[in-house]
């Protein structure tokens, strides 16, 4: 069998992201995974707090301090993640209900808070309503008015922010949601008659404007351009219907490696451009707000090795973790399949030979990747996927096959702490009746 030697330089940098750069063993906040492993099991999610700490604050030295940073909550629902983003100085957005109750439960208070999503119900409303949540992003006429007649009702004023629908998309972003026609937002045209409506409606009090047209953008100069598009507009519209807007949410979608070959997200010349804007032209009350990139690189997800094969003269390893916990890393919604940041935990610099990686779900979908170069695996060897931490088990189909949900620890001042606890085979039963 064939040696393989290079590493992706996308694997080196994640690796360097925890701290392990050159190291022989992967550790997660100092602790060695083969350690937690031991401790807590697999497969399990590990998350380094001192490294979501370290994106948390970068993100403030390139932006300035005075830039808020909203934590989107759907990267990771994690209670102490949460919990640890707002004691950081985070602020945080919430797309559902029960990302608003999580959210509270994190610490944060309803009023700071800012509720988007294109189909929020009636009832999510009126729940979101009586919690006394800060700010709506509207993202249609038919939602302001809902509010409007909600606010009638309970006798109730609330702020309120218009989700603009530009044009063009963010270039370069892997996910577009936004530009042309689309479900999130209000069209560009539309909005200054929208604006009108909401300034009419005196429980309705308006703050400003949120753009949020794509994410997995590797491209700075685009989003700047694009962040310098949206203040353009507010100015205009300032203008032009005599409003104020106290606040402008630009969004984000910062990309992050996930797969191999992925480049590496300036955030110094975004924090530049950013800077550079609002030196000049009124001052406001700027937002962004970032899921991935605060804290995919603190995130691995471990997954031990239950079996060993050769198949057509090639080595195949199928672990006990895969697509139901990690799907993003098997490539689910990738037009185009490519491996993920994986690694043998235990021995990061052995030479590596071609090996095919798979969990144990009954469809070829569940594969991390065909002839990865990886050091030889064995039954119990350890594998771990990098950059794990976002779009993890709750963006996974983990209802199918049935296996229990993986536990999720946070590793603290090197202390590593039980934070989600591992599932259990009768929990398929949970809720059912016969
Ligand atoms: C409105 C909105 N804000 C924030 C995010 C978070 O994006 P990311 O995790 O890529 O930073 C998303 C992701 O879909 C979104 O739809």
């Amino acid at each position: 069998m064939r040696p393989v030697t290079a590493r992706d330089p996308a694997v080196d940098a994640a690796l360097a992201d925890l701290g392990c750069a050159g190291a022989d063993e992967l550790s997660i906040g100092g602790v060695p995974a083969s350690e937690l492993a031991r401790t807590f099991g697999t497969p399990l999610y590990a998350y380094a707090a001192s490294a979501i700490a370290e994106r948390f604050r970068s993100v403030q030295r390139a932006f300035g301090a005075d830039i808020a940073v909203l934590w989107s909550i759907k990267a990771n629902p994690g209670l102490a993640i949460g919990r640890l983003l707002r004691q950081l100085g985070a602020g945080a957005e919430v797309a559902s209900a029960g990302e608003l109750m999580l959210a509270e439960a994190s610490g944060w208070l309803p009023v700071e808070l800012r509720f988007a999503g294109p189909g929020k119900t009636v009832a999510e409303l009126q729940f979101a309503l009586g919690r006394g949540i800060g700010t709506f992003h509207v993202e249609s006429a038919d939602e302001v008015q809902a509010l409007a007649r909600l606010c009638r009702e309970q006798d109730r004023r609330t702020g309120i922010a218009v989700r603009v629908n530009l044009p063009q998309s963010l270039a370069g972003a892997r996910q577009r949601m936004g530009g042309g026609s689309s479900r999130f937002g209000v069209d560009r045209d539309q909005v200054p008659e929208l604006l009108r409506a909401i300034a009419a409606e005196p429980r309705l009090l308006l703050r400003g404007l949120h753009v949020y047209s794509g994410t997995q953008t590797f491209d700075a100069a685009a989003w700047v351009e694009q962040a310098q598009a949206i203040r353009a507009l507010a100015e205009k519209w300032e203008r032009d219907l005599g409003l104020t807007f106290a606040e402008v949410d630009l969004g984000g979608g910062f990309g992050v490696a996930v797969y191999q070959g992925d480049p590496v997200f300036d955030l110094e010349r975004a924090g530049r451009g950013l800077r550079e804007m609002r030196a000049s032209g009124r001052s406001r009350r700027w937002l962004v707000e970032l899921g991935r990139y605060l804290i995919a690189p603190a995130g691995v997800y471990l997954a031990s090795v239950v079996r060993t094969k050769m198949s057509g003269g090639e080595v195949h390893a199928v672990l006990d973790g895969g697509l139901h916990h990690c799907a993003l890393a098997t490539g689910m919604g990738a037009v185009l399949r490519r491996p993920p940041l994986l690694v043998k935990a235990t021995s990061l610099r052995e030479p590596a030979r071609p090996c095919t990686v798979g969990g144990p779900l009954c469809t070829p979908l569940d594969q991390f990747g065909e002839q990865l170069p990886l050091p030889p695996l064995a039954q119990g060897d350890l594998v771990a996927v990098l950059h794990a931490g976002a779009y993890g088990l709750s963006y996974s189909p983990h209802g199918f096959l049935s296996h229990p949900l993986p536990a999720e620890v946070l590793v603290q001042d090197g202390v590593p702490r039980l934070v989600r606890k591992r599932g259990e085979y009768g929990d398929v039963l949970a809720g059912q009746e016969g």
